[in-house]
This record gives C-alpha cells, sequence and structure tokens, in this order.
C-alpha cells in the first residue's frame, strides 16, 4: 500500500485550488479584485491584487534553508495550521485516532478534538527525565491510528526525542501511521533535523516554525515537510492565499542571509542565556528541580507554586503554569527572555521565603 491510502476517501478525490493564479505580463480581469489601490496602507506593497495561491518563492527560500526539495515543502501560518491540516486530510471523525506522548503541545488533542478524532495516550516516563517508551506508544496504536505526534524537543518538558527511539516507531508503524515531528525547537537543541530521514521513511512527516528560532511569532508561518505526495494532498485542503502579501514579504526578509546571521547570533545567545538562567534557578531555596532543556525555555518544578505565582504575578511576570496536568505538580514553564528579564525573575524569586516543608 501507498501511505497516500491513508487519507480520508474524499479528500483524495479533491483537486487543489488553482483559479486566479499569478502570472506574468497579463491584464487581471478574473478575480474580481479591485484594479485600484487604496491609500494609507500600513504596507509598502499595494494590496489590491491577491497573493499568489502558494507562494513559491517563499517555498524554495524555505525549501532551500531546511535543506529539503521545495516539492517535499507546504508553507503553512505556523506549524499550528500544519497540525490542524494533517488531522483534516488524514482522520475520520468518530472513526480514525491520533496518538499523542502527554504531557505535550496541547494542540494536537485540540484539533483533534474539533475534528472528532479519537486522541489516544502514551505517557512520558516521568520517572525518566519525561522520555518516550516505544513500547507503551506502540501498544497504544490502534489499526486506524492514522498520526503520531512526537514532539522534539517536548513542549513543556524540553527534552529532545532520541534519533533511535524516532526509528524504532517509524519502523513499526511503517504502512499503519504517520509519524509527524514536530520540531518547533530544534534550532535550540544538540540535533539536525529527522528530515534527512526522508528518503528511507515514507511516514515520516516533519513540522518547522518560524515564531521561535527566527523570531517571527507575528508573521504566522511554518512549513510541513513530507513526501510529495502527503504534500500534494495536503495542498489541496490548505486554505488558497493562505499567507497575505504582507507576511510574504516579511519571511523573505528574514530570510536573508544577513538576517539569518543576526538570527543565528541570537539562537546561540538564547541557548546560553537558558543555560545561565538554569544554572541561577538551581540555586534558588524556591525550585525543587529544574529539567535539562534543549528548547528556549525550562521546566522547573517549586516547592510551593502559588508563592511564586502570587510574587511573578505582582510583579507583572507571566509564566506557563502546568500544576494541573498529570505529573506536572509545582511545575511550571519559562521561557527565556532578554538579560534584563531574566534577571528580573531571578530577583523576584529569591526575594520569596522558603518553607520547604509545604
Ligand atoms: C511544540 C509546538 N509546536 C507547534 C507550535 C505552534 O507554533 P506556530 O503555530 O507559531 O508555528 C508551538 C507553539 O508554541 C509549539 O510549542
Amino acid at each position: 500500500m501507498t501511505i497516500t491510502n491513508l487519507a480520508r476517501p474524499e479528500i483524495s478525490c479533491l483537486y487543489g485550488y488553482e483559479s486566479a493564479g499569478q502570472m506574468a505580463n497579463t491584464v487581471r480581469l478574473h478575480a474580481n479584485e479591485a484594479s485600484w489601490s487604496g491609500s494609507g496602507t500600513p504596507f509598502d506593497q499595494p494590496m489590491n491584487r491577491y497573493p499568489e495561491i502558494r507562494p513559491e518563492a517563499l517555498r524554495s527560500r524555505l525549501a532551500d534553508w531546511y535543506s529539503v526539495p521545495r516539492e517535499n515543502l507546504l508553507v503553512t501560518r505556523g506549524s499550528s495550521e500544519a497540525i490542524d491540516l494533517l488531522i483534516r486530510t488524514f482522520c475520520r471523525c468518530g472513526q480514525d485516532s491520533v496518538t499523542i506522548t502527554p504531557p505535550t503541545f496541547t494542540m494536537y488533542q485540540v484539533y483533534a478534538d474539533i475534528q472528532g478524532a479519537q486522541v489516544l495516550k502514551a505517557p512520558l516516563v516521568a520517572d525518566d527525565d519525561f522520555s518516550v517508551d516505544c513500547e507503551t506508544l506502540i501498544a497504544a496504536c490502534k489499526t486506524d491510528t492514522k498520526l503520531i505526534f512526537l514532539c522534539s524537543p517536548n513542549n513543556p518538558t524540553g527534552r529532545l526525542i532520541p534519533r533511535a527511539t524516532i526509528l524504532t516507531i517509524l519502523e513499526a508503524r511503517r504502512d499503519k501511521s504517520l509519524v509527524v515531528v514536530d520540531e518547533a525547537y530544534v534550532e535550540f537543541s544538540r540535533s539536525n533535523s529527522v528530515a534527512e530521514l526522508l528518503d528511507e521513511y515514507e511516514n515520516l512527516i516533519v513540522l518547522r516554525t518560524l515564531s521561535k528560532a527566527l523570531a517571527l511569532a507575528g508573521a504566522r508561518c511554518g512549513c510541513v515537510v513530507a513526501r510529495q505526495e502527503i504534500i500534494d494532498l495536503l495542498d489541496r485542503v490548505l486554505a488558497p492565499y493562505a499567507l497575505s502579501t504582507p507576511v510574504i514579504g516579511c519571511v523573505m526578509n528574514a530570510l536573508l542571509p544577513n538576517r539569518l546571521a543576526f538570527a543565528a547570533k541570537n539562537i546561540k545567545a538564547t541557548v546560553a542565556a537558558r543555560d545561565e538562567l538554569a544554572e541561577q534557578l538551581r540555586k534558588l531555596p524556591v525550585v525543587e528541580r529544574i529539567w535539562p532543556s534543549d528548547a528556549n525555555f525550562s521546566l522547573v518544578r517549586f516547592h510551593d507554586v502559588d508563592v511564586v505565582r502570587e510574587a511573578t504575578a505582582d510583579a507583572g511576570i507571566l509564566l506557563r503554569h502546568f500544576s494541573d496536568e498529570a505529573g506536572l505538580s509545582g511545575c511550571i514553564r519559562i521561557t527565556v527572555g532578554s538579560a534584563d528579564e531574566n534577571d528580573m525573575l531571578i530577583n523576584v524569586l529569591s526575594n520569596i521565603s522558603v518553607n520547604t516543608n509545604v
């Protein structure tokens, strides 16, 4: 069987949207656009024309940046949209399932719930720094499990999934499930992208985003990297003109060599700041435990999380609390900020007096 047989049958019969494409040296009387451009636009390009149905120059540029052939890449509105697209393309409501490894990125569950796909859970092993247990994961999957979401490095634990674990899962579910490796934070890790395994595994899908390492969360741009047959399927479901003219311009600009060099410097600085912040946090009496991280955040367990919540809120510092999630009592995810922001956090936490018997 080919891997595209896993798609919903009604998607396999669709064609990608083709109307009102961009053609050089033509008079555009086919798209009901305005022939004039409004003044006072905050953007520097005219806005009266639709953008490209699919931004081809951006696709090629991103493919270069991620070192994959352009046919293997689909540009999306952040990797959030890619998760939604995958679930809508492959999961039949009330019939198919996805497998996730909690605690992990919450949007896999949200988009599965929206589509009516069952969510199967293979919890991370808390006693082993939140590692993925291959056996538990493979056993959790059913015949109609279409997608397995692996987040590497994982949000919120920060841990990278070893290549051997990913390979075991890819192998075990070869013709049965697509293995989606979400690499939103991989640039902050010690690992290369697993996209280099694409030739070997047709059931591999990799998600990338420009929101984190390239500091473009406001632009909403990410991508799916997969076999061309899968990209073609997803392309039929993706909204035409998904990326707006200013976003395409902004991201093309961010991918110029000098901007990428600037980003690379900042990624290195973020990793150094993460490790320094972790070192400082580890010394504080309020901190019970801090996990090693391969991302731009750290997961920290506090002796008394309510006191930390109050002190940081009073100081206007926003942190992401996870106490309500299984295995994460007392845990907070802390994003690496600027040097001043990190100092401010350490200052506030240093001033909390601790009763470690709580
Ligand atoms: C693991 C993971 N995947 C995907 C996303 C979505 O990122 P975006 O939609 O901004 O590309 C996030 C955002 O926080 C994330 O943590």
